[in-house]
């Protein structure tokens, strides 16, 4: 059997900065991406759409498992996301969504029914995984494992800007408790939680630039 593409993991609580990295690792090496809380985002958003309850744990895995989701970008390399044929790239990153997606995430119907979709996106050259249990449960023989943290209150802020950026006004003090409440429900779930993996390497990215923590990421990629 030909050898698989490699994988790249990068796991961390939310504002931890992982998107951003994947992405430009992802940009650096040439390699897929995978932004695994949007499937779980799509997956609350895909379930209001169709009435079903967050606590309808085999409703929500059907939606799961029936999600109609397309990943893009646009001319400006921007990320595009699709659901059911309508761009949802702005609505997914509400915190309403956020909050939808780790409370449907705690399910583990929910989880199972996303597995090999995520899987899916190892392909060659190389995937560059984002989430919050790649290198324990969806890529556990990833080449390199990455535990991305940061304090609470730099998460806090970068999740503020980003979300200024985007045209998406929420309060600072709001966005804190969000964001506390959000990491209790990830890391206390009985399924997958929030933790590095044995072999993760931890990186705090508080107080470094996008470029310094991307760089990190790819010296210990090319150690490999
Ligand atoms: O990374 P994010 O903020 O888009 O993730 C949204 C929620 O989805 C997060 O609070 C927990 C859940 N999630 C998860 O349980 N497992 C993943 N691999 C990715 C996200």
């Amino acid at each position: 059997m030909a050898e698989k593409a490699p994988v790249i993991a990068i796991d961390g609580p939310s504002g931890s900065g992982k998107g951003t990295i994947a992405r430009r690792v992802a940009e650096a090496l040439g390699y897929h991406l995978l932004d695994s809380g949007a499937l779980y985002r799509l997956t609350a958003l895909s379930a209001a759409r169709h009435g079903v309850a967050l606590d309808d744990a085999d409703g929500l895995a059907e939606v799961a498992r029936m999600l109609d989701v397309r990943f893009d970008s646009d001319e400006a390399g921007g990320e595009r996301i699709w659901l059911e044929g309508d761009d949802v790239s702005v609505e997914i990153r509400t915190e309403k969504a956020g909050a939808g997606a780790s409370t449907v995430a705690a399910i583990p119907a929910v989880r199972e029914a996303l597995l090999e979709r995520q899987r899916a996106f190892q392909r060659p050259p190389g995937l560059v995984a984002d989430g919050r249990d790649m290198g324990t449960q969806v890529f556990p023989s990833a080449a390199v494992k990455i535990f991305l943290t940061a304090s609470a209150e730099e998460r806090a802020r970068r999740r503020h800007k980003q979300l200024k950026d985007k045209g998406l006004d929420v309060s600072l003090a709001a966005l804190s408790r969000d964001i506390e409440d959000r990491d209790r429900r990830d890391t206390e779930r009985s399924v997958a939680p929030l933790r590095p993996a044995e072999d993760a390497r931890i990186l705090d990215s508080s107080g470094q630039s996008i470029e310094a923590v991307t760089q990190t990421v790819l010296d210990w990629v090319a150690e490999l």
